[in-house]
């Protein structure tokens, strides 16, 4: 990983930069670039902007790890909220959620019990749910959640991260099982004996995972793939293995509002759909530093902010 990104997200977990950063008039300004606002009214006024573009969304209230069983029923409270609001407001989108939110470190049970009332209710509403993944420390917890939850619901999924060395023994499990599953490169710190450390490694991995779920035997056991990058070359390269395939569903693309809007575009005028992942939400810092932390580029764009 690169330096600079290391330190970035060393401090997304720094309550000391947290205040520091927050404060910062000029860090609005640039979370603007990546989110809506921080009201579900925001969310769904660019939802619905997405939609009339012909790319559907997932919506995400940004927030992480609850430390008592009140927040997190406050928190699935809230995701239930969401669901209707997608319904009543007949929005071509679904939702993204995060199992940290829902309890998942007061216990596996806490988090899969309120999982499963949520499902329950977009099961009626007929929306479909992703678990996104987290840190490393989660891997386990949240598939062996999200296996149990597909005993009961079909339209649930989970998200694989490239970066993790481990990732091609999860793939093989999920295609086993015919799953839903977001292809990520991964977001979070992690060390070198969990996650490639090399850029390029990630990539290929990337690429190998990507290849091995849109192949005959993942297509046969009804696997859905979302490939969820801004990689040019490696959505190209989803496309012309689709095309050599005849694969005409079960493979969509999902990119994060307000990143690489180019690509968001040229997708979208290509066969498969387009999701666009919509985070919003009060608690922006640390997601907004992973944001960072994946283009130093953008660091650029924010120091330049910051001096002017
Ligand atoms: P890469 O980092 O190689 O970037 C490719 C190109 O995209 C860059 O050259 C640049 O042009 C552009 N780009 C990428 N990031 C940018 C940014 N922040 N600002 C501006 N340009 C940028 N992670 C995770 O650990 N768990 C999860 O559940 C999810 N969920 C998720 C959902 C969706 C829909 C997406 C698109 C991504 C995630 N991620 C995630 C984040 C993911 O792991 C990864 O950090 C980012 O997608 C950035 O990696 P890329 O694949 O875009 O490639």
């Amino acid at each position: 990983m690169n330096p600079i990104s290391a330190v970035i997200l060393k401090m997304s977990e720094s309550a000391t930069w947290q205040r520091r950063i927050s404060s910062w008039r000029v860090t609005r300004r640039v979370v603007e670039r990546f989110m809506p606002g921080e009201r579900l009214d925001d969310a769904v006024t660019a939802a619905q902007r997405i939609n009339a573009d012909g790319m559907s969304v997932s919506l995400n209230p940004v927030g992480e790890h609850v430390h008592s069983r009140d927040e997190a029923d406050e928190a699935t409270g809230a995701y239930l909220q969401i669901l209707q609001r997608i319904r009543e407001e007949q929005l071509d989108g679904n939702m993204s959620l995060k199992l940290s939110l829902l309890g998942l470190d007061l216990g596996v049970d806490v988090a899969a019990g309120n999982l499963s009332r949520i499902l329950a209710t977009a099961a009626t509403l007929g929306i479909f749910v992703r678990i996104d993944m987290e840190s490393s420390a989660y891997v386990d917890p949240t598939l062996e959640i999200y296996r149990d939850m597909r005993r009961e619901f079909d339209d649930v999924g989970v998200v694989i991260q490239s970066y993790l060395r481990r990732s091609e023994q999860d793939v093989e499990k999920l295609v086993a099982m015919g799953a839903a599953v977001r292809l990520v490169k991964g977001a979070y710190k992690e060390p070198p004996d969990i996650a490639f450390a090399d850029k390029a490694d990630v990539d290929r991995n990337f690429e190998r995972l990507m290849t091995r779920m849109i192949d005959e035997e993942a297509q046969a056991n009804g696997v859905r793939l979302a490939v969820a990058t801004h990689d040019r070359a490696l959505v190209e390269k989803a496309l012309t293995q689709a095309s050599q395939r005849g694969i005409e569903q079960g493979l969509e693309f999902q990119m994060l509002y307000g990143i690489a809007r180019d690509l968001q575009r040229d997708a979208a005028a290509g066969p498969f759909p387009v999701r666009i992942y919509i985070s919003y939400g009060e608690a922006w810092y640390p997601w907004f530093m992973r944001r960072l932390a994946e283009r130093p580029a953008n660091l650029g764009f924010f120091l330049k902010h910051l001096a002017g």
